[in-house]
């Protein structure tokens, strides 16, 4: 349900020459098959639009902001990141959209499977009938 998504500290060393924040093992629930990001996206832009059945995935503001809406079928929320150094970890069977990038942002995707368009629930009334 939507109470297992979760903001991640990321740890961070910081000192006079700026900040360094480090994923490593035990950072985030999941060991790290992919990494993919989303950039020059259009601030009318609306991403994601799907849940999976088997990827989990932690989101990154890299840079700048956007919104993400989870969704798990019952109760929605909005959340927005402008953290480089919180992720957002979302379970499967979540569903996402992520909308409101703001200019440059860079949108950050740690996911724990490589890409497989058969693992994706893209139709939303069939990601509601599977709940
Ligand atoms: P899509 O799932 O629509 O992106 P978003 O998460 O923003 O909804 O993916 C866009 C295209 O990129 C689609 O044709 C699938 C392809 N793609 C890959 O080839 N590999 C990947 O790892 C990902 C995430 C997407």
């Amino acid at each position: 349900t939507i109470h297992s998504v979760k903001l991640i500290d990321i740890p961070k060393v910081h000192d006079e020459r700026g900040f360094l924040a480090v994923i490593e093992k035990d950072t985030i629930p999941f060991s790290i098959k992919r990494v993919y990001y989303l950039y020059d996206v259009p601030t009318e832009s609306s991403r994601g639009g799907h849940a999976h059945k088997e990827q989990e995935s932690v989101i990154i503001a890299l840079s700048g902001s956007f919104e993400v809406v989870i969704d798990d079928g019952k109760t929605k929320k909005r959340i927005m990141l402008n953290k480089p150094n919180q992720g957002l970890y979302i379970p499967t069977h979540i569903w996402r959209e992520i909308d409101n990038f703001s200019s440059g942002s860079v949108c950050l995707v740690l996911a724990s499977t490589e890409y497989n368009e058969g693992e994706y629930i893209r139709d939303y009334e069939v990601f509601k009938s599977q709940i």
